[in-house]
């Protein structure tokens, strides 16, 4: 894919579902009881793949234009899959399923592609492991291919030494299998979709700052869910729209968490002009539409407990800094290098093959803003998040920029660079 400097940006864009939000929705969907009638599900091969594994495991799962419709069997209703369970490219897959097969009465096996297949699962072996599971690294080295040969699960309290919302989803999706409580405390709080959506089904959960308690054995009852626009999907369209000069976007249906909105606090940090219009509430999700202009935008320290809040949007705001006046410091980040590739050498070598001046760090990136960038060559390694944030880039520099295996953003958003064409100028 060949994409040229902008001559600006103008129009309305509406965001695809948000992909966590989706994945959870089919799944709290089938362990529910009745359809579960599902909007503005993410059509990406990542929530498909969700869709697949339950298929495989007896669920009727109708995927009709507008609305997905989850026939769910109740808590004890899937059945042992035929085949392995692949999650192809996608690590909430994984790991949520890994909590939901743990506690059934069959042995399953779970893999993926080449990059899943290199991914950490000791972070959900782990407290699997203290609840009881028997969960095994087939090739030995805490990776997938995992086996699982179900079984009776223990309530346990688990101190999770990495805030990640899919080791909190996977020991939350076990605990309702447990024999008792099941608790999990993160070092600092990660997305809070799974908490919002089992309350929202029937599960009786309690919150305290980074503590989620669940009782064993609830009753979930099918729903109708709205999923809201996804904003690490959104944050492509307002980096574009500070970065490109002659810039005004309108982009909807964003929703707004505040356990996801981190990249907004930065952006308006580093002095962006977004407005929030429309606000209100899908799902019981916060959503907004969200009016961007082109911004002269300053360098700025991000770390500590904003980070699991804008994760996904950091390869973004790293390019979005190397175009902003001054030091930007990415610090607490190590999680980076465990995503769909290692994304601080993969943005740390995109940038520099751009011009600009970055260094990685072990747990971030130091980009000090103002040498011009130019068009390059990306390598994405197949992940989404590289290839979009680039064509973001791309669209601020000068020349022509070449986005190596473009077609990866079908993982998240297919139809981004039509929706990105179509503001053009
Ligand atoms: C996700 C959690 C995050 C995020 C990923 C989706 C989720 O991962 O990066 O894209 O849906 O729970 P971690 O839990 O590993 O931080």
């Amino acid at each position: 894919m060949n994409i040229q400097k902008s001559k600006g940006l103008r129009g309305e864009v509406r965001i695809p579902g948000d992909k966590s939000i989706s994945h959870r929705s089919v799944m709290l969907g089938a362990l529910a009881k009745g359809v579960t009638k599902i909007t503005n599900f993410l059509q990406g091969a990542d929530c498909l793949s969700t869709m697949a594994c339950f298929r495989r495991m007896g669920i009727e799962i109708e995927n009709k234009p507008g609305e997905v419709l989850v026939h769910g069997q109740g808590l004890h209703g899937l059945s042992a899959p035929r085949d392995v369970l692949d999650v192809g490219n996608s690590g909430t897959t994984i790991r949520l399923l890994s909590g939901i097969l743990a506690p059934q009465a069959f042995s399953s096996t779970l893999t993926g592609d080449a990059s899943i297949q290199k991914r950490p699962m000791k972070r959900v072996m782990e407290p699997l492991g203290q609840m009881c599971a028997k969960i095994k690294s087939l090739p030995g080295n805490g990776c997938a291919p995992l086996l699982i040969d179900g079984t009776n699960l223990k309530g346990i309290h688990y101190q999770s030494p990495v805030a990640s919302a899919q080791v909190k989803s996977c020991v939350l999706f076990a605990g309702m299998y447990a024999d008792g409580p099941t608790s999990i405390t993160e070092p600092a709080l990660s997305r809070n979709h799974s908490e919002l959506m089992l309350k929202h089904f029937g599960a009786r959960l309690t919150s305290q700052e980074t503590t989620v308690s669940i009782e064993p054995e609830p009753t979930l009852e099918s729903r109708e869910i709205t999923v809201p626009g996804d904003i690490s999907s959104a944050a492509y369209f307002i980096a574009a729209g500070l970065l490109v000069p002659h810039a005004e976007i309108l982009i909807k249906n964003v929703g707004i968490n505040p356990t996801r909105d981190g990249m907004l606090k930065v952006c308006r940090a580093m002095g962006a002009q977004i407005q929030y219009l429309n606000q209100r509430e899908d799902s019981g999700e916060p959503t907004a539409d969200l009016l961007v202009r082109s911004s002269a935008l300053t360098g700025i320290v991000i770390e500590g407990d904003i980070i699991p809040t804008l994760i996904d949007e950091l390869p973004m705001l790293a390019v979005m800094a190397a175009f902003a006046k001054g030091e930007t410091v990415i610090r607490n980040a190590e999680e980076l290098k465990v995503k769909e590739s290692d994304r601080i050498a993969l943005v740390t070598e995109n940038l520099a093959a751009m011009g600009a001046d970055v260094t990685a760090t072990s747990d971030g990136m130091i980009i000090r803003g103002g040498p011009a960038l130019s068009g390059a060559r990306i390598r994405t390694c197949k992940d989404h998040r590289i290839a979009m944030s680039f064509a973001v880039a791309a669209l601020a520099a000068e020349g022509t920029t070449v986005i190596e295996d473009a077609d990866c953003v079908n993982i998240s958003y297919p139809g981004f660079y039509e929706d990105l064409q179509k503001l053009s100028l």
